[in-house]
């Protein structure tokens, strides 16, 4: 795993979005795989710039969410088809009919997730996959003990999430318990995976997902095995990595190594 920290979110959300941007000017058909959440919005903001400022160029590309809640429609707006039409789409020059996100008020989930699983295949996988992560070291929606193997499927939230995720709505009780989520195994085919996570409040799982065991316990941890993941941080998230040193002086040293 590549791990790139910076000083700055903004540094953070900066270096992410070359990244993204990187892969569109080689491949402008490229299929995306996105979260919501707080930590891509900075990732979002710099992608929405860069199409207006640099023609940075959405027309071919497709993207698939990574979840949806259960039981909120597209219009409610702690959706996370409201946060991406709010935080990206309506910035960009997206087609409409290229954007994937589950469907929280289905009335067959079962069939929904297979459709779902299909359309990322025939749409010919996802090239880039951006990921941020739970406190409780989750990807995706997929809560401690899910299977490393799973599917897009319907996942009952864990305590710590839904916790986490009361600040975007006026009370706990009104956070849904039940999501549709990518599976770990659905996001571990991407080609490429663009691992983000900020904020002191991510040390623990940060440290966790990339020194420790590999365990379905912290499915981010998951990514260890994952031929190609880069993951880009602030200091403040990378707090507790025990080989930060190694890390940075990677880092500093990467422009000068030898050419594969
Ligand atoms: C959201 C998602 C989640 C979030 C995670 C971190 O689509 O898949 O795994 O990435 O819960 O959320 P934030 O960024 O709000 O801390």
């Amino acid at each position: 795993m590549e791990i790139i920290i910076s000083s700055t979110y903004e540094e953070m959300s900066k270096a992410a979005a070359k990244a993204v941007a990187e892969l569109l000017n080689s491949k402008p058909n490229a299929v995306l795989g996105l979260p919501t959440g707080s930590t891509p919005i900075g990732v979002y903001k710099e992608l929405a710039r860069m199409h207006k400022s640099e023609g940075l160029d959405f027309s071919r590309v497709t993207t698939f969410n990574l979840d949806e809640y259960v039981g909120l429609k597209k219009d409610h707006p702690q959706s996370y088809h409201y946060f991406m039409h709010e935080n990206l789409f309506k910035h960009i020059n997206i087609p409409k009919q290229n954007v994937y996100i589950p469907s929280g008020t289905t009335d067959n989930y079962a069939a929904f997730c297979q459709w779902y699983e299909r359309r990322i295949k025939e749409c010919g996988g996802i090239d880039m996959q951006l990921l941020g992560i739970g406190s409780d070291g989750h990807i995706g929606f997929n809560e401690p003990s899910s299977s490393l193997g799973s599917r897009t499927r319907i996942k009952t939230l864990a305590r710590p999430t839904i916790e986490d995720n009361a600040r975007f709505f006026e009370k706990i009780e009104d956070v849904p318990i039940y999501a549709i989520t990518m599976g770990v195994g659905t996001i571990f085919e991407a080609r490429k995976i663009v691992f983000l996570a900020n904020g002191a409040n991510k040390a623990d799982a940060v440290a966790k997902a990339i020194e420790g065991p590999v365990t379905s316990m912290i499915t981010a941890s998951a990514l260890q095995l994952h031929p190609d993941v880069t993951a880009y941080l602030d200091r403040a998230a990378a707090g507790k990595l025990t080989m930060i040193d190694y890390y940075e002086w990677v880092q500093a040293k990467g422009p000068g190594a030898p050419k594969q």
